[in-house]
């Protein structure tokens, strides 16, 4: 190892601060710390932040993708089409409704939906596509959508990894008919766990609002005040329970971190296109190992930074060894035990592309220093494994 001091660079790291304490000081001092009016603001600024209609938050995307597949009522066992490559939740959501996820193979560019893959596997017992924008690299929307709407698709946008970016002029999370965040701590930005279904068209999703909440048609915080309004009859307390109903709300303290968050958000994307631009400056010059994406920083919010190298599991190690935090995002899901019976081998690009990948470390607290010391890392390891270092990838 060579002099230079030895780091400890974390993978992700929420930036969370006095901002957030402050808003959720508010909230213990007006004691609504459940589902309340800081939900309702939070959907608000989130709606405008977007530029889309309705929003409606929930405990995390895992949620917000369940309720997106659940807002169409599918009839049961039809299939949806989800990248082999992606987080469980994302195949989970066709499952919790009683569907069949339908799994299509990587583009190597985008290691989204392959277009010609989801062409090719379509029939009719397809009802939707959700599309991953993987790492902040947007999904190729235009093309799913044209392919969707000409066979009559329902899309939701899995935007875990992204928020606040355009594709080709137009918000991702709102090229579909309902799109899906994710504030899980160590994401884009957080409430802790959260997440967020978008929509314009209201009808479709503001519905879901009794699905999130038990079942309930009235939010708690607005009767309360029924409770004791002397002009109200005896039935304040009353509610409707007319859909299967789920324990999904968003709740006031993380709406509170949420709050300030979406104010540091377009600050804290910066900051990773510029890490992620350093990263790419920095590479230039190795052999053997190459971005994850093509990267464009200035166009799409990331949220990982990644590489291939054919011999990934060494480099874990000599980065590990250089205290230097990776992972690997993700294993395809059809090779996971859970999902062996929808596996039907046909994914050869997923397959043999998450062989090589590797994240890197991205969040909006990496230093400078940091970065190079990750960059110095690879290229000194470069150096020392010639011979590994000139295995092929893809
Ligand atoms: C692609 C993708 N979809 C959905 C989720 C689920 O998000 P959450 O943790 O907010 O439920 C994740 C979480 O990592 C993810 O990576």
């Amino acid at each position: 190892m060579s002099d230079k001091k030895k780091m400890n660079v974390r993978l992700f790291v929420p930036n969370v601060g006095q901002e957030e304490l402050d808003n959720i000081k508010d909230s213990f001092d007006k004691a609504w710390i459940g589902l309340g009016p800081k939900v309702n603001q939070f959907e608000q600024e989130w709606r405008e932040y977007i530029g889309c209609k309705a929003s409606v938050g929930l405990n995390s995307a895992t949620a917000a993708l369940h309720l997106a597949l659940a807002a169409f009522n599918f009839p049961e066992g039809k299939k949806v089409m989800v990248p082999a490559i992606t987080f469980a939740s994302t195949a989970f959501a066709p499952i919790y409704n009683r569907l069949e996820p339908l799994f299509v193979d990587v583009d190597p560019e985008t290691l989204s939906l392959d277009l010609e893959d989801m062409e090719r596997k379509y029939t009719k017992d397809v009802v939707a596509i959700m599309p991953v924008h993987m790492g902040g690299h947007p999904a190729q929307m235009d093309k799913i959508m044209d392919f969707a709407r000409a066979k009559g698709l329902k899309v939701v946008e899995d935007c875990a990894h992204t928020a606040g970016a355009s594709y080709k002029g137009k918000k991702i999370g709102t090229w579909g008919d309902i799109g899906c965040f994710s504030f899980e701590e160590k994401k884009a930005m957080t409430t802790g766990d959260g997440g967020m279904m978008v929509s314009d068209d209201e009808d479709l999703i503001y519905p879901m609002k009794a699905n999130r909440w038990v079942g309930i048609d009235k939010d708690t915080w607005k009767r309360v005040g029924g409770y004791t309004d002397k002009a109200v009859d005896a039935r304040h307390w009353h509610y409707d329970i007319a859909v299967l109903g789920y324990k999904y709300n968003m709740n006031d303290l993380a709406a509170s971190i949420g709050l300030a968050q979406i104010k540091k958000l377009p600050g804290m994307n910066q900051r990773r296109a510029d890490i992620v631009k350093r990263y790419l400056k920095g590479m230039e010059g190795l052999k053997s190992m190459k971005p994850l994406f093509p990267y464009n920083a200035d166009e799409n919010n990331y949220w990982i930074f990644g590489i291939h190298y054919a011999e990934r599991d060494d480099l874990i190690l000599y980065l590990k060894a250089r205290g230097i935090a990776t992972s690997v995002h993700y294993m395809p899901l059809p090779q996971q035990p859970y999902f062996q019976r929808w596996n039907n081998n046909d994914t050869p690009v997923a397959d043999k592309i998450w062989q090589t990948m590797i994240t890197l470390p991205l969040h909006s607290r990496l230093t400078d220093e940091e970065v190079d010391y990750v960059v110095d890392a690879l290229h000194s390891y470069e150096k020392e494994n010639q011979p590994k270092a000139n295995a092929t990838i893809e």
